[in-house]
């Protein structure tokens, strides 16, 4: 399928030099420019770097009613030199194309996701920070824009790109309570980063908030027994400080980049990873045993983040992450992957400027 060639419209008003980069909370800014490509009726027919800005739509948008819209996270990191890089972007673009046919969409070009990224990134380079636990935060996202009222596949769509330099995502360690009756997602959309499967959490995770805690630590949607994930995050166990448990990808939930690249690092570093379909219970008995010696969460917008409680039916048990060492590694170790500190030994990192 032709793609139409990349077109940028620069802003006459940046707003770079008025930004405080000594303090960046998660999410709330966004840098100059956006991409955004439109498909209509069958062929992608623009393909555009714009200033930041608002969208216009038909109150009727399908998209608006029947929640088809999916995203992705990424991250741009600078490095010592000033270099800025991207880490495993391919799997951000294959990832939106598996989720979008899930739910109907027309795949994203390579030339439009990784190819206008490439120049969006390059444009606002300005917006990528320097300091320890920073970056730039990169949501691609696609949603249906037919103004249409009947449910069906639409046949126009939005395919945007917006940026936004953040700090981390989760400030502090978190709690999280186990859910045994509420579902996130069922198997097959629950693998798609897809948006309604992040409404579904909102109602629980509130429920969760108002015990006190800050997250969910989702079970499957049939059985409510077997660990998925945390909903920003895919959750890790380590057992007697050498051996990494996490939840064996099953389509219910998030196959998370960061996830990988923390299994892969682990291997790498001589941990043992066991992947496979772990009960709560039994997850529940090891900790009561004192096997379970560190729980975290990974994830783009997390990195890794350390949990410190985990509540479910009624009993709390308590981590101290000040404890942690395996875990402590990772992270320290994948940052500095990220930020070219160290040597990339996976071939992750890819440098745009
Ligand atoms: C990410 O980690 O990039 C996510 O998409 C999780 C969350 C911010 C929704």
């Amino acid at each position: 399928m032709s793609v139409p060639e990349l077109k940028i419209q620069k802003t006459q008003n940046s707003r770079l030099a008025d930004f405080d980069f000594s303090n960046i909370p998660f999410g709330k800014n966004f840098s100059d420019h956006m991409l955004i490509a439109e498909y209509s009726e069958g062929q992608w027919v623009s393909n555009e770097i714009v200033p930041y800005g608002n969208l216009s739509l038909s109150p009727a948008t399908t998209s608006i009613h029947y929640a088809q819209s999916v995203f992705e996270g990424m991250k741009a990191h600078r490095d010592e030199q000033g270099h800025i890089a991207l880490f495993r972007p391919e799997e951000n673009f294959k990832r939106i194309n598996r989720s979008g046919a899930r739910i109907s969409m027309p795949p994203v070009p390579e030339e439009i996701f990784l190819g206008g990224l490439n120049e969006l990134i390059k444009l606002d380079h300005g917006w990528v920070p320097k300091a320890e636990g920073t970056s730039l935060y990169i949501r691609p996202f696609m949603f249906g824009t037919e103004p249409f009222i009947g449910v069906k596949t639409p046949n126009r769509y939005l395919f945007v790109i917006i940026t936004s330099p953040v700090g981390a995502y989760y400030s502090e360690d978190v709690s999280v309570y186990v859910d045994d009756t509420n579902a996130r997602a069922v198997k097959g959309v629950g693998a798609a980063k897809f948006a309604g499967n992040y409404a579904a959490s909102l109602m629980p995770v509130d429920a969760a908030r108002a015990k006190g805690y800050k997250d969910v630590l989702w079970l499957d949607a049939e059985q409510h027994e077997i660990v998925q994930e945390v909903g920003t995050m895919n959750i890790f166990f380590v057992k007697n400080n050498n051996t990494l448990l996490t939840p064996a990808l099953d389509a219910g939930f998030l196959p998370g980049i960061t996830r990988d690249s923390i299994i892969q690092l682990a291997k790498y570093l001589g941990y043992t990873v066991e992947e496979a379909r772990w009960n709560i219970h039994d997850i529940v008995a090891m900790i009561e045993k004192g096997e379970i010696t560190e729980i975290f969460g990974t994830g783009t917008a997390a990195v890794i983040t350390y949990i410190n409680r985990l509540g479910f039916q009624g009993k709390d048990y308590h981590f101290d992450p000040s404890k942690y060492m395996v875990s402590v590694l990772l992270k320290d170790t994948l940052v500095k992957i990220q930020k070219g500190i160290i040597e990339d030994p996976f071939g992750w990192v890819k440098r745009v400027l």
